[in-house]
């Protein structure tokens, strides 16, 4: 079957919200492969999101994910690459949609897009390459 990353950001993580997500996963039907609390190294994180460097959000942004734990999660099952960023939601939690991570628990309205609680890769080959960042065992 099909594997995701999943990141529970160091917001999520802070607000309590780990479990939260997590049962959302597991309700929708994707199993958990691993599980994984770690604060981040800068560079984790730096390739992680090497495809935003240069931008003007990826200063702040790596910043923020190297601020506290985050869980690291790998989940699978059929289409999950896709179905996670459904549940997940739009980028900005102000107009993610009621019934998505970012949606129902999202908060900060337009003072941090970064602090959107998750992230989900947005492809199979983002999905293989960020597995083997985060959990090189697998
Ligand atoms: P991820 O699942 O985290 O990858 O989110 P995404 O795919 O919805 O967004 P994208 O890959 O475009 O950007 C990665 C992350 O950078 C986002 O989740 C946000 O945390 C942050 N980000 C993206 N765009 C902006 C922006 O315009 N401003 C700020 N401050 N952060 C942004
Ligand atoms: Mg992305």
């Amino acid at each position: 079957a099909e594997r995701t990353l999943i990141l529970v950001k160091p917001d999520g993580v802070a607000r309590g919200l780990a479990g939260e997500i997590l049962r959302r996963v597991e309700a929708k039907g994707y199993s958990l492969v691993a599980v994984e609390l770690r604060t981040a190294s800068a560079e984790l994180l730096g390739a992680h999101y090497a495809e935003h460097e240069g931008k003007p959000f990826y200063p702040p942004l790596v910043e923020f994910m190297a601020s506290g734990p985050v869980l690291a999660v790998v989940a699978e099952g059929q289409r999950v690459i896709e179905g996670f960023r459904a549940l997940a939601g739009t980028t900005d939690p102000s107009s993610a949609a009621p019934g998505t991570i970012r949606g129902d628990l999202g908060r900060d309205w337009g003072l941090k897009v970064q602090q959107n609680l998750v992230h989900g890769s947005d492809s199979p080959e983002s999905a293989a390459r960020e597995i083997a960042l985060w959990f090189p065992a697998l």
